[in-house]
């Protein structure tokens, strides 16, 4: 697939291409009266004051039985670091494409809209890419500690109700509906191929590294999916 079928641009609202253009431009973290540590690494997991540091409710043994159910090896997590200084520099680029295809999206955008006016709140757009840069690195880390874990659950947090919009002190609809977070691990992986591809890495290796970026981002999506589940039933 040609990831710049995906940009759709003409589909673009205003709104949208502010919120992207001021994150491009910008290697720093987008201030928040909420605050600025929103914008971090894994260390500081949550600077929402209304719930404590999200600490995973699965343990690392029990992550270990999930990656072996998805086939999951340690070739997988030398693949994706592997991947890890040929994304870096495309990160921008890598973001354009995904945010072009949830931009150009209606029923994805409107996670992003503002409350009140229905429209996509462009700083919001902008802040969660901050964020999302970060992510593709430490995904290509493959550095899975108890530091990881509770991080994801602290994503899954944000794209649920218990955490949506807390990070950035935005108005935005409150929930992040389940079934898409699964149904977006195939755009962001299917367009990753062409990025992974650009390092100058044979063949086998581009496929090594996609196949294990496919495993990974749906293994995350499987511990997002946590806060979204009945006690005992995840
Ligand atoms: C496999 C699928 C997905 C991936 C890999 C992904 C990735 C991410 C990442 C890395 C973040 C930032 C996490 C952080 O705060 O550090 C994030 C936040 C967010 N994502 Fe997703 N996401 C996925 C599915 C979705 C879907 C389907 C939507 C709907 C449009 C969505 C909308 C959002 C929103 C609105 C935020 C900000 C939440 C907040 O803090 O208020 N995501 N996502």
């Amino acid at each position: 697939m040609d990831p710049h079928l995906l940009l759709r641009t003409g589909q673009f609202t205003l709104t949208v291409l502010a919120g992207l253009l001021s994150a491009c431009s910008s290697t720093q973290p987008l201030q928040s009266p909420h605050s600025p540590k929103a914008y971090c690494t894994m260390n500081e997991v949550t600077n929402d004051e209304s719930r404590p540091p999200a600490t995973s409710p699965i343990t690392l043994e029990e992550l270990g039985l999930l990656q072996e159910s998805l086939l999951w090896s340690e070739d997988d997590a030398q693949a994706l670091r592997q991947s890890h200084d040929i994304l870096k520099p495309q990160t921008e680029d890598i973001l354009d494409v995904w945010y072009g295809f949830v931009a150009s999206t209606p029923q994805l955008v409107k996670y992003f809209s503002n409350a009140k006016t229905g429209q996509p709140d462009g700083n919001y757009l902008a802040a969660v890419r901050v964020r999302f840069g970060q992510w593709i690195s430490d995904t290509a880390k493959a550095d899975y500690n108890q530091e990881w874990l509770n991080y994801q659950y602290e994503i899954g947090l944000r794209h649920h109700s218990i955490g949506k919009n807390k990070t950035d002190g935005v108005d935005s609809v409150p929930i992040i509906h389940l079934r898409y977070i699964p149904a977006l691990a195939y755009p962001i992986t299917a367009t990753l191929k062409p990025f992974l591809a650009k390092g100058g890495a044979s063949q086998a290796d581009v496929e090594r590294m996609h196949q294990a970026w496919i495993k990974s981002v749906l293994l995350q999506s499987i511990l997002w999916s946590q806060p979204y589940v009945k006690a005992g039933e995840f």
